[in-house]
């Protein structure tokens, strides 16, 4: 031990260990292994197997958990089952108290949680301590705000059910927290499975509960590794998968749950950039780098993985970051002055080195930190790789550890694009004391939140989640309570129904009847790029009427004609960015004149066997509905979350990009209007596939599109066979949302194709929408699915 002298002398630090003495006490209390929580009690597996948790700072073992078998989720699962009504049926102010309760009671815990997450993660106590269990607490308490303003904020809206979660190892609790917190305050029950590196203070956390009183069955947590976590995916009776971790993982689960019926949010990796323009405060800019990549040892999925300096300054920056690499200190999480602790697991320790090599085989220089590490523990040094392009394996790849890399760039234009140039979405960060510059920045990066001038920042009332291959959904605020409601409508929607189409014809047919003269023919095309085209088939198909009479041909839209109508839409990007006034008045202008041609939409609608009531009846809903959106395109807007002082979060509503919409029979006019107009109205282009069995109230549309200064490229209509063109659509890589009305089956293969990229999908699940109905075809839920939510943290200030 040095003297206090000597200390003086040299300035070093010295040790300074937090207790462990109560986690120790705890565990030896669960020597013989952990158990599961099942309806309110702690269970033994149905299964005999059970694994080791180990500190990963000291290659100890900490404690044995179960590996939960397909009987323990079942019997979870129905625990969860047989607590929903009751647990849903609670005024929200009940449900409140008890998330108010479990929050003070993580409270309560703080230094015992906060010691027990270090030492089975291997984070540095400074972080466990305060910023994940912080923020844990800080979860449960503004959900238990949601929970008391229920049904007010949220009127029509109910819970989805049984909620089963699967969370990763790099913010155990904190994860836990962000899945569990919202799901009891909007009435569900849950089961959640731990990550099998980090399950223990999800087993504390079952204690808490007991503690807080819940009542039992509403929160389960079975232990296990990835087959425990598919299990849960698969069961019948589980109505919500809320998954964060791995984007492999992500799409299985996507591929798994298609066609179930289960909502599903997907969280999932990130490549996220870290933009340093020259006029940034360099000095915070290298700070931000420090809490970008190396916080949690870079296991973070929104971690600032590439920093893209911009080449006046990128020497004089990485000169400064050098240096401050050199001062932080790797070692002992448990130690209040250590900066990084250890990687989660050998595992995880071998893929980083694994990929470092891999950086330096394609020619990236790498700097290390020549920190000293402690023999013993996965412990890896602060590195960078600078000299790396933009398509090697380590600017592309989520290497999940303390590794950046560095790259230059010239025009702000460059570095929009080298940051957007990722098949990810998570974060970015963007420093610069040009205001207008990190704005309009911010505005451009294809990403779920953005940080100006600050990163890495975290807080309940702001929504958290990716674009792109990142996943879809929020956790936060009020955006993320929607993952965990579903609207009261949908529970009026009839059972689902799997009609086969019936198939498409394209052999000559009668003549259409009961003309006196022979009519002019007229054929109805496909629209693409704000041109009439004909199909690259060159085959059109025969409509009928109801009763089976000939009333036309439609173009047999195929894989290339959407193709060309999905690349006429994504040119057509300025949509998004004229104003939200500007798309009003183009959609007012579209209801113009479809009421100037009423009277032909009525005949249109007649011929196909709707009496003239009905017809009518459609023609003036479909004008009253391009009314509601267009009022709408300038009123759906975002808001401005409160989550820190001298902080602004502005929480904006951003179109997806390329909708494809597969339009249902039930209303041929209404069903294409009730679905295109919402999508535009946000700023999305969309290619739309009309009812196969009625296409021509759709083709007849599309003159009114041509009449209505409606941009080239914003809609595109390919007629044809529903379910084949679904796919084609939902496996597009340039389509970045898919909804689908249609039959049942061809709604769960639309969804499992649409797992290539991680499209976000919204599909009728064949249930048939009564499209006058307003409650249902119309709405904030229509525009909620159009848009996605991007938060920007901009802090203000001195
Ligand atoms: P992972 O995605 O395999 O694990 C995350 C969770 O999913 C764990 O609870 C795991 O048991 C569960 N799981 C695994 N396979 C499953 C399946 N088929 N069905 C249902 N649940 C399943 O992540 P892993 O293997 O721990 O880490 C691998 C890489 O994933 C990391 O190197 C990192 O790149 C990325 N990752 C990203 C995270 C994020 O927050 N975005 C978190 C953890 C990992």
């Amino acid at each position: 031990m040095p003297t206090v002298k000597e200390i003086l002398q040299t300035m070093d630090y010295g040790p300074a260990p937090e207790a462990e003495s109560h986690v120790a006490a705890w565990l030896q209390q669960h020597e013989k292994g952990f158990r599961h929580f099942i309806g309110g009690a702690f269970v033994a597996s149905k299964g005999k197997t059970s694994f080791d948790v180990t500190n990963p700072a000291r290659d100890t073992v900490l404690g044995k958990v179960a590996e939960g078998t397909a009987e323990d989720i079942d019997a979870a699962v129905k625990a969860a089952r047989k607590a929903f009504p009751a647990w849903s049926g609670l005024p929200g102010h009940e449900r409140a108290r008890y998330l108010y309760a479990i929050a003070r009671h993580i409270q309560k815990r703080e230094r015992f949680l906060s010691v027990l997450e270090t030492m089975d993660n291997g984070k540095p106590i400074r972080e466990s301590r305060d910023i994940d269990i912080p923020l844990v607490a800080r979860h449960f308490y503004h959900h238990a705000g949601w929970a008391e303003l229920m049904e007010s904020e949220f009127a029509g809206y109910g819970p989805v059910g049984v909620c089963g979660q699967i969370i990763p190892w790099n913010f155990p609790l904190l994860m836990l927290a962000w899945k569990i917190a919202p799901a009891l305050a909007a009435g569900n029950t849950v089961v959640l499975k731990p990550a099998e590196f980090t399950p223990l203070t999800a087993l504390a956390f079952a204690e808490i509960c007991r503690e807080a009183g819940l009542p039992e069955g509403v929160v389960n947590i079975v232990t296990g590794d990835g087959a425990t976590g598919a299990a849960l995916v698969a069961h019948p009776d589980v109505d919500k998968i809320a998954f964060t971790g791995s984007t492999e993982v992500g799409r299985l689960i996507r591929q798994a749950t298609a066609g179930s019926g289960k909502k599903l949010s997907l969280e999932l990796g990130g490549k996220s950039p870290f933009i340093v323009y020259e006029d940034a405060d360099l000095d915070g800019a290298v700070e931000g780098v420090v809490d970008a990549i190396w916080f949690n040892q870079g296991q973070v999925c929104c971690a600032g993985s590439r920093l893209l300096l911009q080449e006046g300054i990128a020497e004089r920056f990485l000169g400064k970051l050098k240096r401050r690499m050199e001062t932080l200190r790797v070692g002992d999480p448990l130690d209040k002055s250590v900066d990084m602790g250890a990687i989660v697991a050998p595992v995880q320790l071998q893929r980083i080195r694994d990929l470092v090599k891999k950086g330096e085989s394609e020619g990236g220089t790498l700097w290390q930190s020549n920190c000293a590490l402690p023999a013993k523990g996965n412990f890896y040094p602060p590195s960078i790789f600078v000299d790396v392009e933009p398509s090697s394996t380590v600017s592309e790849v989520e290497i999940f550890g303390p590794v950046a890399v560095a790259m230059t760039f010239r025009t702000p234009e460059e570095a929009i694009q080298l940051a957007n140039h990722t098949r990810y979405g998570l974060a970015a960060s963007i420093w610069s004391e040009n205001i207008n510059r990190a704005l309009d920045t911010a505005a451009r990066m294809k990403s779920g939140v953005v940080w100006v001038n600050c990163t890495n920042l975290f807080d309940a009332a702001a929504g958290f989640g990716g674009y792109r291959e990142s996943g879809f959904g929020r956790e936060g605020g009020r955006e993320g309570m929607y993952e965990y409601l579903k609207p009261d409508w949908e529970k009026a929607l009839p059972a689902a129904e799997d009609a086969k189409a019936a198939a498409l014809s394209v052999s000559p047919a009668e003549a259409p009847t009961g003309n006196a003269l022979p009519t002019i023919d007229r054929t109805a095309k496909l629209f693409v790029g704000g041109k009439q085209a004909r199909p690259d088939s060159g085959y059109s198909y025969t409509v009928k009427s109801s009763a089976g009479a000939t009333l036309g041909q439609a173009g047999l839209g195929n894989r290339k004609d959407i193709r060309n109508a999905v690349e006429a839409a994504t040119k057509a990007g300025g949509w998004g960015s004229v104003t939200a006034h500007n798309r009003a008045q183009v959609l007012y202008y579209i209801a113009e004149n479809m009421a100037a041609r009423a009277a032909e939409f009525e005949q249109r609608l007649a011929s196909f066997g709707h009496n003239a009531k009905a017809a009518k009846a459609e023609v003036e809903k479909s004008i009253r509905r391009i009314f509601y959106y267009a009022a709408q395109a300038d009123k759906y807007d975002g808001r401005v979350h409160a989550t820190r002082t001298r902080n602004v979060t502005l929480a904006m509503n951003e179109p997806f990009g390329v909708v494809g919409i597969l339009c249902p029979d039930e209303a041929p006019l209404l069903g294409f209007v009730s679905l295109a107009l919402p999508a535009i109205a946000m700023g999305n282009r969309v290619v739309v596939v009309p009812s196969p069995a009625f296409p021509l109230a759709a083709t007849d549309f599309y003159q009114i599109l041509e009449t209505s200064d409606v941009p080239t490229g914003v809609v595109n209509i390919v007629t044809g066979a529903r379910d084949e063109l679904a796919k084609t659509l939902a496996e597009h890589d340039d389509v970045d949302a898919l909804w689908y009305h249609g039959s049942r089956s061809g709604a769960a293969s639309a969804e499992k194709a649409s797992a290539g990229n991680l499209k976000a999908t919204w599909t009728n699940q064949g249930r048939p929408i009564s499209w006058l109905v307003d409650a249902q075809a119309q709405g904030e839920d229509y525009l909620r699915h159009a848009t996605q939510v991007k938060n920007i943290w901009v802090p203000y200030g001195e």
